[in-house]
């Protein structure tokens, strides 16, 4: 056990299995109470079941740490406000909101139905919003803590997972909000991109040639949360973690600009934007090819 999270309370949702489960062992092996919640969900949202966050905070108390269990759905306002009142009122305090909950309904976009976009969404984007939402109140008036948002490389965009891929983005830029709006009140804002054997990824249909396990990732998660972090003034980031590789990505900004004289026309800008701001290639457009092929010989990772 080591000392990174000496103190602190720290509340993860998901954290009954995968990722938030290493997270939640994590945070309560360097010190931190933890909440524990996790709703206890199929891989798509399904049948939820409230011993799944009552195992994980067992097993920490069982290895002499301490936590509390929250099966609340975080998608739900009084999900995310259940989780923060549960620390206050076990712990008095909340450092750390780490929020790893999600789930996956794939289809391709002319084929998805409402009832695969909102679900996804409703997890994935609001699930972080009604934590964010709640542990920021707090942490402004403690004028500290630091908030964790979970996105995913899909970010970029995704052949057949649209609403998920909307979703992570708009996680990273509700993390770099929250990242602005905080910084006053001495709380910090990050999203982390994993790349981790779960039962998620084992679903994932694209190559996926780093990658590595939950521990990895909680690592990371542990490290953004302690005071080591927050002195380096780490904020408004994401990062990637993959098995041995960890990676900060870009901010978003212009990449190049260029000036009308007078007004556009749409003539104009044919005329003139090929050859002068032109395109930025999509990545992920040249793999197409490849992340088709590994998807239809089944090169996935194995569990
Ligand atoms: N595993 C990867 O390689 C990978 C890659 C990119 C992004 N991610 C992201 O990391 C996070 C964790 O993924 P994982 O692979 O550990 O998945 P997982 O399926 O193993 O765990 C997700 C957990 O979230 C819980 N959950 C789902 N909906 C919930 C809700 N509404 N309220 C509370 N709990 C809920 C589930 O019950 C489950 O225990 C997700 O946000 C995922 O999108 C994972």
């Amino acid at each position: 056990m080591g000392n990174f999270l000496a103190g602190k309370a720290v509340a993860v949702t998901g954290a009954g299995r995968g990722i938030g489960r290493a997270v939640a062992l994590a945070c309560a092996a360097e010190g931190a109470g933890v909440v524990v919640n996790d709703h206890g969900v199929s891989v798509d949202g399904a049948e939820p079941a409230s011993e799944v966050a009552q195992a994980v905070a067992a097993e920490i108390e069982a290895a002499g740490g301490e936590a509390v269990a929250v099966a609340d759905d975080i998608s739900a306002m009084a999900g995310g406000q259940r989780v923060v009142d549960t620390a206050l009122a076990r712990f008095g305090r909340l450092d750390g909101a780490v929020c790893v909950a999600g789930i996956l309904r794939e289809r391709m976009l002319f084929n998805m139905t409402e009832d695969e976009w909102d679900p996804v969404v409703a997890t994935h984007l609001k699930g972080t919003f009604t934590v964010f939402r709640a542990a920021s109140a707090v942490m402004r008036k403690q004028g500290s803590g630091t908030l964790v948002g979970f996105t995913s490389g899909n970010h970029q965009g995704s052949v057949a997972q649209a609403n998920y891929a909307a979703a992570k983005g708009g996680v990273i830029s509700l993390v770099r909000s929250a990242a602005l709006g905080l910084h006053k009140y001495g709380v910090t804002a990050n999203a982390v991109a994993p790349v981790a054997r779960t039962r998620m990824s084992a679903n994932v249909p694209m190559e996926l040639k780093e990658i590595g396990e939950p521990e990895d990732v909680a690592a990371l998660v542990v490290y953004l949360l302690s005071e080591r972090a927050r002195a380096e003034g780490i904020t408004g980031q994401v990062y990637t973690i993959a098995g041995p590789k960890i990676a900060v990505w870009a901010q978003p900004r212009e990449l190049r600009a260029a000036y009308a004289d007078g007004t556009w026309t749409p003539e104009r800008i044919a005329d003139f934007l090929p050859g002068t701001v032109g395109t930025d290639p999509m990545p992920m457009l040249a793999r197409l090819d490849a992340m088709a092929r590994a998807a239809a010989s089944g090169d996935r990772p194995n569990r």
